[in-house]
């Protein structure tokens, strides 16, 4: 398959390119598209061959339920059973934004696109080119993250091209994205609200309009037992082909032990990376050193992370350390990635 990548500015917007985009989707097709979080990989939600395109492009198992993006509150009514008070109550506060809802699953949507389950997630993204796409699609877009499966998401078109050249049938490039991790999950299909997978709206937000919202205890933590609630929370998702460790710690501490791991991994001839920040990339001695930008810009660290996790597997890094970060605001989102991306390999010095 040839895939036709066209580039759309997000300040002014084609409408013929848009319609063209969204006549692939409503024909059954799949086409990369710029949200505020990562680029999502789109197809017709409520179509079930689009979703099971959608899977395959990923190469993703296809118990991992995929997000419904809507554009208008009016349509949110079609794909769910009902709409909870607290749900209505979030939307007003944060749609269009990075949050998504887990709801009660009406009949018009296929079984393929929520992996099996009764329930769906929706998501209203803030990107004007995602709302005209959806728009133009008909209404309704299924969309994972544009990576094929367990590779870090595309926070630029070219990552999508990467990933999916000769497998979807196109890719719309409106530039870098703004958040750069995923939205925020939160259930609200069970009696407490809970968040599923952290993001840009922190629970502080989120309980600022809402009494009180749970964590899904495996968020942050690999030793509890259970099962993440978000299936695809449960893949090691978000990793580099190196093999990664975390250090965190007093700063001078994390970089005098990771620079001494990196002397006895450079012995072995193995190629090493590191990544920190601005503060103190320049002390390290690895073969690569990436700095996801000053360490009190957590907006900025959020938005480089995925790039330098990339990066490393361009330069096939082999041995891989990096610093940790503070867990307040979307820090926890970092640090929740981070986690994952190193299979929950922390090192405290
Ligand atoms: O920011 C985002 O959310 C991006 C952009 C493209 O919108 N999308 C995204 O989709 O991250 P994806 O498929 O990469 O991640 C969706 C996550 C998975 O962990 C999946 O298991 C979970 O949402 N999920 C989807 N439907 C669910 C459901 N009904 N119940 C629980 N978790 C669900
Ligand atoms: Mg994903």
């Amino acid at each position: 398959m040839k895939t036709k990548l066209i580039r759309v500015n997000d300040q002014h917007i084609d409408a013929s390119l848009m319609r063209e985009a969204g006549n692939i989707i409503k024909e059954g097709g799949l086409v990369a598209f710029p949200t505020e979080t990562v680029y999502g990989l789109g197809g017709d939600a409520l179509n079930p061959l689009s979703s099971e395109k959608i899977y395959r492009a990923k190469g993703r198992p296809s118990d991992n339920p995929l997000i419904v993006h809507i554009a208008d509150m009016d349509d949110l009514g079609v794909i769910v059973r009902e709409i909870p008070e607290n749900a209505e109550k979030l939307a007003k506060t944060f749609w269009p934004g990075p949050l998504t809802m887990i709801f009660q699953k009406s009949n018009r949507v296929p079984y393929e696109t929520t992996g099996g389950l009764d329930t769906v997630a929706v998501r209203m993204p803030m990107h004007p080119v995602a709302r005209e796409l959806i728009r133009a699609a008909g209404g309704f877009i299924a969309a994972p993250s544009a990576n094929r499966s367990g590779r870090p998401s595309p926070t630029l078109a070219k990552y999508v091209t990467e990933d999916m050249d000769g497998r979807i049938d196109m890719i719309i490039d409106s530039g870098d994205v703004e958040i750069g991790l995923e939205s925020t999950i939160v259930d609200l299909t069970t009696e407490e609200p809970t968040i599923l997978r952290p993001g840009y709206i922190t629970k502080q937000m989120l309980e600022e309009v809402l009494h009180e919202v749970e964590e899904d205890k495996t968020m942050m933590r690999a030793d509890t037992g259970q099962a993440p609630k978000a299936p695809g929370m449960k893949y090691r998702h978000y990793a580099p082909k190196g093999d990664m460790t975390l250090v965190s710690g007093d700063a001078g501490r994390v970089a005098e032990y990771i620079n001494e791991q990196i002397d006895f991994f450079k012995k072995q001839n193995k190629k090493t990376g590191v990544i920190g920040t601005d503060d103190n990339i320049a002390v390290y001695r690895a073969d690569i050193c990436k700095s996801v930008g000053k360490a009190d810009d957590e907006k900025m660290i959020a938005r480089k992370l995925y790039s330098v996790l990339r990066e490393m597997d361009d330069e096939d890094v082999e041995i891989i350390y990096a610093e940790s970060f503070g867990t307040s605001g979307i820090g926890q989102a970092i640090m929740n990635r981070l986690l994952k991306a190193a299979g929950h390999k922390v090192i405290s010095v």
